[in-house]
């Protein structure tokens, strides 16, 4: 179990600091930072390179292979952080499993939350075997020829995913028989550790698919509560989120088993923070996907449409601090891509882009663009939700990017 959370904190950089330590500090990390520097508090950002978007906002920043077990060890060992916060999924967590337990060093949420959904085995056994939720039928596979038997089973079409991957890498769709080589062969490329084992999930013909940010948080009296913030929809194009909007409108009694569903899994995951569970949604019907025991991407709609974005949440959570999951207005967020391979980007229609109404913009400062990299987001707000999101594309739309040199 984590160890209680610190009532008092002192200055940073001072001998009485409270340190958190963010492993991957990409622009969902960046604004978890913020808003832990408007707390007092004292940010150790570590990422795979430097200059990433959350170690420009740090007190300290570190360049540290997080797979790699000693070299994890060491940077922990160093700061001797009170609290790790986990951004990515790619970390040797069996280090901060036993850190967790040996050194009462406390994980968000949890070091077995970030263990288990590191891996789609272990999240998706634990919400279908376990917890018993709705899930679309699948297999696990470490071989072309189970493969093959795992489409059999769970039927056409149906979706290959290695099992340590992340934003639609190494994800591909089979229609016909003739596609399971070629999904196979691409799972083998595009996972995070390279060859092995893939989940094969029959398709789920959905109407929505949403993100319910669900946070674990202490009230004054120091009890654990559970939130629900308004459901985020969003639209994937190639496993990677272009929009999100919130609030998504579902049925009541959807509304009431994907609460369910969402309680289910954090209550098993434990600890404090945000989750992002992701659930797909057929008129009264509610699938689990996956979940997220941090910020989701689609979240950063957030940042527009509710008092308390759901990056201020998790640091609030994070530090035993009451959360207000209320929404401000209907909001709508669209990725702004690099469209360009190049270091030293130069961003314009910046004006043009905040001219729009009530509408806000990130640029989160990553030192190199890809064309499919995410280097912004636009941000909109209105009472109307089509309103917002059309804003939203506007805002987009009015900044380009462009290579320096
Ligand atoms: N079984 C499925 N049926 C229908 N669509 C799916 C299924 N699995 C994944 N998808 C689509 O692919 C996207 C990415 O899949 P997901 O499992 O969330 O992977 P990642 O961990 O890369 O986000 C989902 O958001 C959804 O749009
Ligand atoms: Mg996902």
């Amino acid at each position: 179990m984590s160890s209680p959370v610190q009532a008092r904190w002192g200055t940073p950089l001072s001998p009485v600091a409270l340190k958190v330590m963010t492993l991957g500090s990409g622009e969902l990390g960046k604004e978890v930072i913020l808003s832990l520097q408007k707390l007092g508090v004292e940010v150790i950002a570590v990422d795979r390179y430097p200059n990433a978007p959350g170690q420009q906002v740090a007190h300290h920043a570190e360049v540290v292979d997080m797979t790699d077990r000693d070299a994890l060890q060491a940077v922990i060992d160093k700061y001797q952080p009170h609290v790790i916060v986990p951004e990515i999924e790619a970390i040797a967590t069996d280090v901060l499993v036993e850190l967790e337990g040996r050194r009462g060093l406390r994980v968000t949420p949890t070091a077995r939350a970030a263990q288990l959904t590191m891996h789609r085995e272990g999240i998706r056994r634990l919400a279908a075997e376990t917890l018993g939720l709705r899930t679309s039928p699948y297999r696990f596979a470490d071989s072309l020829e189970a493969l093959r038997e795992g489409v059999e089973a769970v039927g056409l079409p149906c979706v290959v995913k290695p099992v340590m991957s992340s934003s639609g890498k190494g994800q591909s769709l089979i229609r016909t028989h003739d596609d399971i080589e070629t999904a196979w062969n691409i799972a083998q490329t595009g996972g995070r550790t390279g060859a092995g084992r893939v989940i094969v999930e029959g398709w789920v013909d959905f109407e929505e698919e949403i993100t319910l940010l669900t946070v674990r948080s202490q009230n004054a009296q120091g009890e654990i509560m559970t939130q629900f913030c308004e459901p985020i929809g969003h639209q994937q194009i190639d496993g990677d989120y272009v929009e999100s909007w919130q609030p998504q409108a579902l049925r009541p009694k959807a509304l009431e088993r994907a609460q369910a569903m969402a309680l289910a899994v954090t209550e098993n995951l434990g600890g404090l923070g945000i989750f992002g569970v992701e659930l797909f949604i057929k008129g009264d019907e509610v699938w689990f996907s996956e979940v997220s025991p941090r910020p989701h991407d689609t979240g950063l709609v957030t940042l527009i449409s509710q008092k308390q974005s759901e990056f201020e949440l998790h640091a609030r959570a994070l530090l035993g601090l009451p959360t207000d999951v209320s929404l401000l207005s209907p909001g709508a967020s669209r990725v702004i891509y690099g469209g360009v391979d190049a270091q030293n980007v130069t961003f314009e229609g910046m004006a043009n882009a905040l001219a729009v109404p009530d509408s806000d913009l990130r640029l989160f400062g990553k030192p190199e663009s890809y064309v499919k990299r995410r280097m912004g987001v636009a941000l909109a707000r209105n009472n109307d939700l089509e309103q917002a999101r059309k804003n939203a594309r506007q805002v987009a739309a009015a900044i380009t990017v462009k290579a320096a040199n």
